[in-house]
């Protein structure tokens, strides 16, 4: 069940998925005026195989190449985060509702090479797996590929929280979190918090900042969230603006931090910002 109490108060900009919604000022993804947009839409996983021996891409290290990535979700996190790490040379598949669907994020292209599928094929032939679908009704559909996800890392980049207006309302879990109820809800599953405390840009151009923005990590397990921190990584983040914060149960704190961001939002618009650690 969505943990979902709409509540009236509706500021203009929308958080999530908000069609033609982007923040002012920021040009990522968005090819030179004179190159035409690629297609939208992305491969169908039954072409994957053949598309992987045409693929151009950069080759990575063995273990690398070793490790698929699942992304759940093809929203503004999920097709940028895809982007981003494919085109970085790891191996992506997008689990979406509908496969051949465009995706809602509305100006970003998805790149070519991605392929395509359902969620729980995604999450059962990935390794890794990222959760960039909605918050409040991430529990019980992750719980539903517990089979899918045993022996894997799941990391978990969403806001659980009730809808204002579009905006980030209030906890779900308060006095817990969203990723301490899936770890224990996944108990074969290590699960990961992160990028959970910036807008979605931020995530995969952390230098776009002026000031060097944090990724907080939470987790049980050291080895998945050195493997995650290897991801962090690839998508621009350097050593020094990763602070792990320990184990699962202070994703508690990052999540809150989502409390925030919609008087941010009001005052600034969707200007990319992270809410970081300054020393
Ligand atoms: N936007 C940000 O700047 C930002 C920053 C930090 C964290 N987050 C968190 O990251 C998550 C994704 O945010 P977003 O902005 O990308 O949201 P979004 O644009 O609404 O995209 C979410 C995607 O999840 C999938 N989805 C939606 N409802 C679903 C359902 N009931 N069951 C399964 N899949 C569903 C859809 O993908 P398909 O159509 O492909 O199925 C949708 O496009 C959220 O939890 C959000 O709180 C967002």
């Amino acid at each position: 069940m969505p943990c979902s109490s709409p509540r009236p108060e509706a500021p203009s900009p929308t958080w999530r998925a908000s069609p033609g919604a982007r923040p002012p000022g920021t040009s990522w993804q968005q090819p030179p005026a004179s190159t035409p947009p690629p297609a939208r839409s992305c491969r169908r996983s039954s072409d994957r195989e053949a598309n992987r021996s045409r693929s151009s891409r950069p080759t990575r290290k063995e273990h690398h190449l070793m490790t698929r990535i699942g992304i759940l979700g093809a929203g503004r996190v999920g097709a940028n985060l895809a982007d981003r790490l494919a085109s970085a040379g790891h191996d992506v598949i997008l689990g979406r509702r509908d496969p051949k669907a465009q995706s809602a994020a509305p100006d970003e292209a998805l790149h070519p090479h991605i392929p395509c599928s359902d969620q729980r094929t995604a999450a059962r032939t990935a390794d890794i797996v990222i959760n960039a679908t909605p918050g409040d009704s991430a529990l019980d559909r992750l719980t539903d590929l517990r089979g899918e996800l045993a022996g894997k890392i799941l990391v978990d980049v969403s806001n659980a929280t009730r809808d204002a207006g579009g905006l980030p309302g209030d906890l779900c879990y308060p006095g817990s979190s969203l990723a301490e109820r899936l770890q224990a809800a996944l108990p074969d599953t290590h699960v990961v918090k992160t990028l959970n405390t910036m807008l979605f840009m931020v995530m995969t151009a952390p230098d776009m900042l002026a000031t060097p923005p944090t990724a907080y990590v939470s987790g049980d397990d050291e080895h998945a969230k050195k493997t995650v921190t290897g991801l962090l990584g690839d998508l621009g983040w350097q050593p020094a603006w990763i602070e792990d914060l320990g184990d699962i149960t202070t994703a508690r704190a990052t999540e809150a931090m989502i409390l925030v961001v919609p008087h941010i939002l009001r005052r600034h618009g969707f200007k990319p910002f992270a809410v970081s650690l300054a020393r």
